[in-house]
């Protein structure tokens, strides 16, 4: 999409997955479905806007039925990394892979990293457990007020939290603590996130207060953010976000403490940032609710953010492309209080973007970041491969296309059953019906190489809308693969898909 956009705006919704991935029994997560279990748990979720955009086009969803017509793009994300949680998801979707999964600690940490601990800190600590952050704090608060100890807890995922009461242990204080410990978990200890967990009130009393701060294990290597604020991109985070990429490939980042603080932070900054890239993450559907297997109030937070998603799509231009997925799943309605590994939704509207492209499901989250590199028209970035591939491969292929009589230039890509592509542009001859399509150049050299079944061929031309192959083409891709899906698309970043069958409705047979 070369150029076609100058604004990307991705709002993760923390926790949202969309169905059990096929390997989710090895993570004990089978059958989970974060946002459809909840929608049956609450007997249907009422999502008006969220279903125009084509939610319940990717699952089936109670209460949210297909959209005929659906306003955005859609389809569902697996991820290749090994794991579940934020950081895994967060940095796979700007093209970063987690091949080895972060250490988690079911029994507590080793003697050696206490040791170091106290060595560097001066403390000892409370419980060493896995543990719920509410249950730990009634459980051990009263003893660390009167030790001074901070209490120290796990859990499934790989994080190392202290919480501390905000008038035993000053904010700043448990920071510089938990600075301490990020510089001592590392390499085989290297924890995905070391958490402080301030809280306040009386024994019997105590809440948690809303300065948790996270010390994230820096990217082991350069994301896409690097890479666009290394190309002089504005990036702005919202929510946690710049935490979980240690603060690195930012230019601006806004802390939000809740869904609702974080929703007007976006809108405000889709306002005022015209450029760049917006990354926000909504947290409370994962903090607050999931983990707690509250799926009344995650049912209450979908509801939230649906209406408040008109006041997003009302500030969208048509350079914009404006993205909605997760990062992992959460399922509330599952015994288990910890994250699920699933599919996340995904959801790409742009109010110049032909809408209802069926998109499929990604391998990979990263196909995300290679799409969000190509819309600000640098090449693909890290592990994915964009949503508009072959749509490059056909404009790159345009390039070469020789029309000096009808200087109408087209290219052509296809994409074969065994995963390859195969490209051509149309080539005209001073006897005019010699004329070759770039569709046929494209489908004739697949042959050529031994291919026979094409899956999805795309053509581009620079017309508005985008000009569809003719009859002679279609008949020709139809000797080879009826059912082909056919993506017609401009220079300007317009997409139409449609089946073979109904551009071609009454093909020639023998
Ligand atoms: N053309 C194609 O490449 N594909 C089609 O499906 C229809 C037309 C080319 C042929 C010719 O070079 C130019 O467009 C004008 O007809």
């Amino acid at each position: 999409m070369t150029e076609a956009f100058e604004r990307v705006i991705i709002i993760i919704l923390d926790s949202c997955g969309v169905g059990a991935l096929p390997d989710a029994a090895r993570y004990g997560d089978k059958g989970s479905n974060s946002i459809a279990n909840t929608a049956e748990a609450v007997g249907g979720l009422n999502l008006p806007h969220l279903e125009r955009l084509g939610l319940g086009d990717i699952v089936p969803i109670r209460g949210v039925p297909p959209a005929s017509g659906p306003r955005a793009s859609f389809g569902k994300m697996a991820t290749l990394s090994l794991g579940k949680d934020s950081t895994v998801g967060h940095w796979e979707i700007m093209g970063l892979v987690t091949t080895r999964p972060f250490p988690t600690y079911p029994n507590g940490f080793p003697e050696e990293i206490l040791e170091k601990f106290k060595r560097l800190t001066g403390l000892e600590v409370l419980g060493n457990k896995p543990a719920s952050g509410t249950e730990i704090i009634k459980e051990l608060g009263e003893k660390h007020c009167r030790t001074g100890n901070p209490i120290l807890y796990t859990s499934a995922d790989s994080v190392f939290q202290l919480a501390a009461h905000e008038e035993v242990i000053p904010i700043e204080r448990l920071h510089q603590i938990c600075q301490k410990a990020r510089e001592i978990l590392t390499a085989e200890h290297g924890v995905a996130r070391v958490i402080a967990r301030p809280f306040i009130g009386k024994p019997g009393n105590f809440t948690r207060t809303e300065r948790r701060k996270d010390f994230s294990l820096p990217p082991p290597a350069d994301t896409l953010l690097d890479y666009l604020k290394g190309e002089g991109v504005e990036v702005t985070s919202i929510g946690k976000v710049d935490d979980l990429f240690g603060h690195r490939g930012f230019t601006r980042t806004f802390h939000t403490s809740s869904n609702r603080h974080g929703m007007e932070v976006i809108h405000r900054t889709i306002k005022n940032q015209k450029r760049g890239l917006i990354f926000a993450n909504l947290v409370d559907f994962d903090m607050l609710w999931g983990h707690r297997n509250d799926y009344v109030n995650f049912a209450k937070g979908l509801e939230d953010f649906d209406r408040r998603l008109p006041e997003f799509l009302s500030l969208l231009g048509g350079k914009d492309l404006f993205i909605i997925t997760a990062d992992h799943g959460c399922d509330p309605t599952t015994p288990s209080t910890d994250h699920s590994r699933e599919y996340v939704p995904l959801l790409v509207f742009g109010p110049k973007l032909k809408s209802g492209v069926d998109l499929g499901t990604r391998e990979s989250l990263g196909d995300l970041g290679a799409t969000v590199s190509e819309a600000f028209g640098f090449s693909s970035f890290g592990c994915g491969e964009s949503f508009w591939k072959l749509i490059e491969s056909a404009k790159r292929a345009r390039l070469k296309a020789y029309a000096p009589y009808s200087k109408f230039n087209v290219g052509a890509a296809v994409l074969t059953s065994s995963g390859k592509v195969f490209t051509g542009a149309n080539v005209e001859n001073a006897s005019y019906g010699l004329t070759v399509c770039a569709e046929r150049a494209a489908v004739f050299s697949a042959v050529s190489s031994g291919e026979k079944e094409m899956t999805t061929l795309a053509v581009v031309t620079d017309k508005s809308p985008p000009a569809k192959p003719c009859g002679a083409c279609l008949q020709v891709l139809r000797e080879f693969s009826p059912d082909c899906w056919i993506i017609c698309a401009n220079l300007d970043g317009e997409i139409s898909k449609h089946k073979l069958g109904e551009l071609l409705p009454e093909a020639f047979e023998l």
